[in-house]
């Protein structure tokens, strides 16, 4: 019976430990603890000391050592049970009522490991039997020699409606059994069940203590599905377990280093050709609990993927999974095998070594990110810049150890700027970085708030259609920062004009912009026609676009500042912590918005 782990406490907590002890040996105080002759060794002048408070014996001499529970079964020779009750007999403590759930559930599971273990062993038989002659030809055909059979425990299903099943029955096995087991499948009219696995080559899947707990199964030829799995059972969740945990996590944890590539015979391959600490996910992308697992065995598990486009498809879908968790001592690398390779093919065609430099060759977590966020390609230009430093800082946003993702931006921004300055060498020096923090934060891309010009440009649109909301607005608009020069332009003389008292109407607005040179863009804007100026239409209305569209522009200057000063060379931790909560923060409100109504109301008159 299991006790729960609170009882087992109330046990030690009301039994006092010196006085069990005491009815058997006698010991005397010295100074915290009691000390006497050892009853579990001979000696002479005492060694075996009591701690009350810490609630242990220990002999310094023969090393014996428990709590009051373990004195019982060590003195008396009772089982674990059998002490407890005791003990709470002893303490007046009644015994909790037995979950009878749970003890069921129990029995259960330890009654599927036997029958896993059974089938093991069967299907490992048949491998060497007469019927198993076609999956031993295969297997040779693989180069899987005897040592590695064994050492994987292969066997084979033989291609028949009930033999496993009948040879398990024979062990008392039973039908409900071999169901729960997932080794019998029940069919749709009402015959009996069959096995599940039929002609195929066994892969026995271990949990991480190496007891079977499913089976992979490959058919002999092309018959398909190439691969079938045991279901999902009370033993077996295929997200939580990789094949060849059990015999790589030895190696892996003294090596500080753990390969994952895709399939069974890749990692038997790699086993055989003596690179011991590969594991494989089953038949799914990596989950982050297969992550977890490998991070107990290394800091920097090598992921293997192939060359082609789904290797980089599942390489990101890793990348996306291993964000959130990566920490200075979690992270991972990776490796890509040349196309239409295997590592399996790998090792068999080109060796052991080849395959060895592969691993070797693996790349970092960040030079994978960048590598995702270039694309390959030199970023040459401001936008392939700003593009890949966007899609870098949100992913590096993601990271929660602030430090690692402060080192992350610090290699970007360096990175970044190489191929720039790079290509202005020979010319006249240019700073590492414009000077101000919007021009810099226009350096690094458009932001969470699309494009910066139908912004600026909505928001000219209004007042230039709305005179008198222009004259209105015109302390708001001092305080109104534009990036674009030509409309920034634009609106301080606007202000100018608001301010020289003018009448409310389009045709002095206009002259007045076109006496500082700015008619190009005031038609650039709103077209030509001097009555587009005077669209008739609710100022109200475009009061309330003018402010929302005054709010957002403010938003995204906050953003870029933001960003900014992530870029400049030198901020400290603190302030990049702030920057990153706040970008993450305005990436948040940026999804929530919607995009500008289009105001350019100028329906350019051809010719006109
Ligand atoms: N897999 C699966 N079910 C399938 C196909 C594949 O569960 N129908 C899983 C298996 O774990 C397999 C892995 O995906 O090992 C990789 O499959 P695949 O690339 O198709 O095959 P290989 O591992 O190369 O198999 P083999 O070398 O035996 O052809
Ligand atoms: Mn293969």
């Amino acid at each position: 019976m299991t006790f729960p782990p609170q009882f087992l406490d109330e046990v030690r907590a009301r039994v006092p430990l010196e006085g069990v002890i005491g009815k058997r040996v006698r010991v005397v105080r010295r100074g915290r603890e009691f000390i006497g002759l050892c009853p579990f060794h001979k000696e002479k002048t005492p060694s075996f000391t009591v701690n009350e408070e810490k609630g242990f014996f220990h002999c310094f001499g023969c090393g014996a050592h428990g709590d009051v529970i373990g004195f019982l079964m060590r003195d008396e020779g009772l089982p674990f049970p059998e002490a407890v009750e005791r003990l709470a007999a002893d303490a007046g403590l009644a015994l909790p009522a037995r979950d009878p759930q749970a003890a069921v559930r129990e029995k259960e599971r330890h009654s599927l490991f036997g029958v896993m273990e059974a089938a093991a062993a069967w299907f490992e038989s048949e491998l060497k039997g007469t019927r198993g002659a076609a999956a031993r030809r295969y297997l040779d055909a693989r180069a899987v020699d005897e040592a590695t059979r064994a050492h994987f425990r292969l066997g084979f299903a033989p291609d028949s409606r009930n033999a496993l099943r009948t040879a398990l029955e024979k062990d008392g096995i039973t039908e409900a059994m071999l169901l729960e087991a997932g080794l019998i499948v029940t069919p749709d009219d009402d015959r009996s069940p069959y096995d599940r696995f039929r002609g195929r080559v066994i892969f026995p899947i271990c949990d991480r203590r190496g007891r079977v707990v499913a089976f992979g199964g490959r058919t002999l030829g092309e018959r398909q599905p190439k691969y079938l799995n045991s279901p999902e059972t009370p033993l077996f969740a295929k997200g939580s377990l990789l094949y060849g945990y059990h015999l790589a996590a030895g190696p892996a944890r003294k090596a500080n280093r753990v390969i994952a590539v895709e399939g069974y015979m890749d990692v038997i391959a790699l086993h055989q050709a003596g690179i011991a600490r590969a594991v494989a996910p089953l038949g799914t992308a990596l989950t982050e609990q297969q992550l977890e697992s490998m991070w107990r065995l290394a800091e920097e598990p090598v992921l293997c993927f192939d060359g082609d486009e789904a290797g980089a498809r599942a390489a990101a879908r890793a990348v996306e999974r291993a964000l959130s968790k990566l920490s200075a001592k979690r992270s991972l690398r990776f490796a890509t095998l040349p196309a239409g390779q295997d590592p399996d093919t790998m090792v068999r065609d080109r060796g052991r070594q080849a395959m060895a430099e592969i691993v070797g060759a693996a790349i970092p977590f960040s030079d994978q990110l960048w590598k995702m966020a270039s694309g390959g390609r030199s970023l040459d230009t401001p936008e392939a810049r700003a593009r890949a430093h966007k899609q870098l800082q949100d992913q590096v946003a993601r990271i929660p150890d602030s430090d690692l993702g402060f080192r992350y931006m610090e290699e970007f921004r360096h990175r970044l700027r190489l191929p720039w300055q790079g290509r202005r060498q020979g010319g006249a020096p240019s700073p590492a970085m414009p000077e101000s923090p919007v021009r810099r934060g226009e350096a690094l891309g458009p932001g969470g708030q699309g494009t910066t010009q139908p912004r600026e440009r909505a928001l000219l649109q209004i007042l230039l259609n709305f005179p008198a909301l222009a004259m209105e607005q015109h302390e708001a608009l001092a305080g109104l920062h534009l990036e674009t020069p030509r409309f920034a332009a634009v609106v301080a003389a606007l202000i100018d004009w608001a301010e020289s008292g003018p009448e409310p109407e389009s045709a002095d607005l206009r002259a007045a912009l076109a006496g500082k040179g700015l008619d190009g863009v005031v038609e650039e804007l709103v077209g030509q026609s001097a009555h587009v100026l005077d669209r008739p239409a609710s100022i109200d209305h475009a009061r309330e676009l003018f402010a929302d569209a005054l709010n957002r522009q403010h938003q995204r200057l906050e953003e870029q500042a933001a960003r900014a000063e992530a870029e400049g060379a030198y901020i400290d931790e603190e302030t990049w912590q702030q920057t990153r909560e706040r970008i993450l923060r305005l990436q948040e409100t940026a999804k929530a918005e919607t995009d500008l109504p289009d105001l350019g109301v100028a329906p350019r008159a051809s010719g006109a």
